[in-house]
């Protein structure tokens, strides 16, 4: 602008300071007219992989009954794609490629607990089973859920599994289990750890938007039905199954010092056995809650009898008011035989036919399923060391209808 307005010659000719006059205007409009069109199309800026689209844009095509499904999430975890190289589409949002992030648990439960506005799904959406294996390690009966999964459409499940820090371990390369351990913490029994640990696995889960229905399990915990039977019963269940009780012991494990600190009466107080099964829209409750799980690591922790794991997830239930719940949990635990704290361990010797069928029928029609006898009342059972494996490989199937 300087040089243009230099006087040394414009003095002497009008014209001349006419001709930078319209210059000045021309490169003025030329200026407004870019900038402009730029903050009408902002995202040619930010994202360059749009700026080929012509202008207008087209109608985005009406959704189709049922779209191709995405392909198969791969076995091991991949490194993000680079940015640039292809469009996002709708499944890239909605499934995560792998299970290793680095989020805090912070992060990771706020991102997990955001849930769709609206209620119309826009894509095919195949209901998913989480399995969520709580463990310190090694997984002794693996070959037996190996079983259970094998043929089964990939499509109708995932696995996560949330080991002990210092474990170092893997399963080989052509396992389902391969490539699905989460960034986990260490765990306390009967602490407020163990329930992070389940939040930590569920939130995991949430962030693949397929997967609807999350059962927690353990090393020591085995499949009494086949894949099939265990899918249709909780696609089809109307309920969560979270073990739930208020009488009993569980009342007498109520702290006067929880009462005056807490919001949390002796009426909202409940107890359960940890080993839940539960429906996304309760695992969203679940990873999204903030005052109550603070107040059991403020209250509880380092309570005589209050353990966090038993007395968390029923009591929570009860304080929302949610009635989607059979308060009971779908996995067997021989408590005639308790061993101290635990429930009865079965070893090698006592895996039989006989065994297995009980804790099938578990006492006959007795368990109400979406209302009526189902003549299930345990999918899984527990707890079962590792020399079992033997015995349950051989009997899978005859009894329990895989392997
Ligand atoms: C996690 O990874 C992302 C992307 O690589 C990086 O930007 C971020 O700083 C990392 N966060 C932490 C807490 O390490
Ligand atoms: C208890 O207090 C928390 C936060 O202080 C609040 O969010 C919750 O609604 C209260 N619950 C009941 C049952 O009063
Ligand atoms: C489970 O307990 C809750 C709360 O007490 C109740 O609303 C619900 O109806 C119970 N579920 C069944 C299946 O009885
Ligand atoms: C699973 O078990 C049920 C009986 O419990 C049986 O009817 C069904 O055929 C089995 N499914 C497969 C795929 O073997």
């Amino acid at each position: 602008m300087k040089d243009t307005s230099k006087p040394t010659r414009a003095s002497r000719s009008v014209g001349k300071l006419l001709y930078v006059v319209h210059m000045f205007l021309f490169v003025s409009l030329g200026f407004v007219l870019g900038m402009a069109s730029i903050s009408k199309f902002p995202n040619m800026i930010y994202t360059p992989f749009v700026a080929s689209l012509p202008f207008p844009t087209p109608p985005p095509p009406p959704p189709t009954p049922s779209p191709p499904r995405p392909p198969p999430l791969p076995a091991t975890p991949l490194l993000p794609a680079p940015r640039n190289l292809g469009r996002m589409g709708l499944m890239d949002l909605l499934a995560p490629s792998g299970v290793i992030h680095n989020m805090t648990d912070e992060e990771l439960f706020w991102r997990a607990s955001m849930a769709p506005k609206g209620h119309r799904t826009p894509y095919h959406r195949v209901p998913k089973i989480a399995f969520l294996f709580l463990v310190r390690g090694e997984l002794p009966l693996r070959p037996l859920w190996e079983k259970f999964f094998a043929g089964n459409d990939q499509e109708l499940y995932s696995i996560y599994v949330h080991p002990d820090p210092s474990y170092t371990g893997s399963p080989p390369r052509d396992s389902v289990f391969y490539g699905r351990m989460i960034p986990s913490k260490e765990t306390k029994w009967g602490h407020v750890s163990l329930v992070e640990a389940e939040s930590r696995l569920l939130a995991s889960a949430l962030l693949d938007h397929s997967n609807e229905r999350f059962v927690l399990l353990s090393e020591a915990c085995i499949p009494v039905y086949n894949f099939s039977t265990v899918y249709a019963f909780l696609a089809g269940s109307a309920t969560s199954f979270v073990d739930s009780y208020g009488n009993g012991d569980c009342r007498a494990r109520y702290d006067r010092f929880f009462a005056e600190r807490t919001n949390i009466t002796i009426e909202h107080w409940r107890k359960g056995a940890q080993w839940f099964e539960m429906d996304r829209a309760l695992a969203l409750e679940v990873v999204g809650d903030e005052p109550y799980i603070q107040m059991f690591r403020d209250f509880c922790v380092g309570r005589w009898r209050c353990l966090t794991d038993e007395h968390y997830l029923p009591t929570l239930l009860n304080l929302l008011g949610w009635a989607r719940n059979a308060n009971r949990s779908l996995t067997y635990a021989d408590w005639k035989r308790p061993q101290g704290m635990h429930p009865h361990t079965h070893d090698g010797a006592e895996v039989t036919e006989e065994l297995l069928n009980r804790i099938r029928e578990d006492g006959g029609n007795r368990c109400f399923y979406n209302g009526a006898r189902a003549g299930i009342c345990s999918l899984f059972a527990r707890k079962f060391s590792p020399d079992t494996l033997q015995p349950l490989l051989r009997l899978a199937p005859k009894v329990m209808g895989f392997g």
